[in-house]
């Protein structure tokens, strides 16, 4: 069941389309608000002055800094089995990269088996990737606001029996080519790579892939299988994404808090 959203949270509306060919979509007026209750871990959004985002950012930094050409790039986030945070991670990743001033981002639920960013981001499931992989409209038209800055997002879209006939390696060239035109970054949240061979398709045909590792959870064993599996396929595996780190939370370290001073604060 949908939590009711919590009006005292923050809403976001989306700034006026850049692109006029955009310019006659309704959803562009739409507002979007992500409910903490839904997932407290996107920090980007819910904590975006704390540590935790701010590590987020340096990631981003990071991924920023090995493209220095500023080329339009796709990166796949994934992990070896479920649970390990891969949809959260991704997510917020996303939004940290929307953050960037003139960054077109689009956020892509590859996950066709157990789909959640529209859950995670409190919309209403609506047609996405497998339709425009099917050939059933236009990647363009299924596009929607994700509710930070100009974060856009493909989502799942209609369910179907197998996902692996679905996901064929030219559709998905095609879609990454259309979507890069675009978009500064493409970031696509996929299945684990141990169950099924989605994760290991998407990977090769995009520029990158992070591997989310869960240190709480996640068994060594596994991670490095699925880095064996993923390099097999030909991703271009970029490093791991660690959450969960053992130890006190960072947040009660004031050394850690480096907050804005406001002027009237001096
Ligand atoms: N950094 C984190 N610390 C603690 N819990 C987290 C963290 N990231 C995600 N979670 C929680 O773990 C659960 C799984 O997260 P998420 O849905 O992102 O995982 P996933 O790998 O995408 O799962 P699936 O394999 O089912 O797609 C969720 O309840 C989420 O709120
Ligand atoms: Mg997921």
């Amino acid at each position: 069941m949908r939590s009711r959203p919590d009006p005292t949270d923050r809403m976001f509306r989306r700034k006026k389309p850049e692109n006029d060919a955009e310019q006659s979509r309704p959803e562009d007026e739409m507002i979007v608000v992500v409910d903490r209750s839904v997932n407290p871990y996107l920090v980007l959004f819910h904590e975006p002055a704390g540590y935790r985002a701010e590590q987020i950012r340096a990631l981003r930094n990071r991924l920023v800094t090995m493209n220095p050409d500023g080329e339009p790039k796709s990166l796949v986030v994934t992990s070896a089995v479920r649970g390990e945070g891969k949809t959260v991670a991704a997510l917020n990743l996303a939004m940290a990269l929307a953050e960037l001033e003139h960054h077109r981002v689009v956020l892509v639920d590859a996950d066709l088996r157990r789909p959640s960013c529209e859950h995670y981001l409190n919309l209403n499931a609506e047609p996405g990737l497998s339709d425009v992989l099917l050939g059933r409209a236009p990647v363009e038209k299924l596009l929607r606001p994700a509710g930070y800055r100009n974060l856009m997002l493909l989502g799942a879209g209609t369910r179907v029996g197998n996902p692996a006939e679905v996901l064929s390696v030219g559709r998905i060239d095609e879609l990454l080519r259309r979507l890069k035109e675009r978009f500064a970054y493409v970031v696509i949240d996929t299945p684990p790579v141990l169950p099924s061979t989605d994760a290991g398709v998407f990977s090769a045909r995009a520029d990158g892939t992070l591997l989310v590792v869960r240190l709480e959870r996640s068994l060594k064993k596994q991670s490095r299988e699925a880095v064996r599996v993923l390099q097999d396929m030909g991703g271009n595996l970029l490093g791991t994404f660690v959450t969960e780190l053992r130890g006190k939370d960072p947040e009660s370290d004031h050394r850690l808090a480096y907050e804005m001073v406001r002027p009237e604060d001096e």
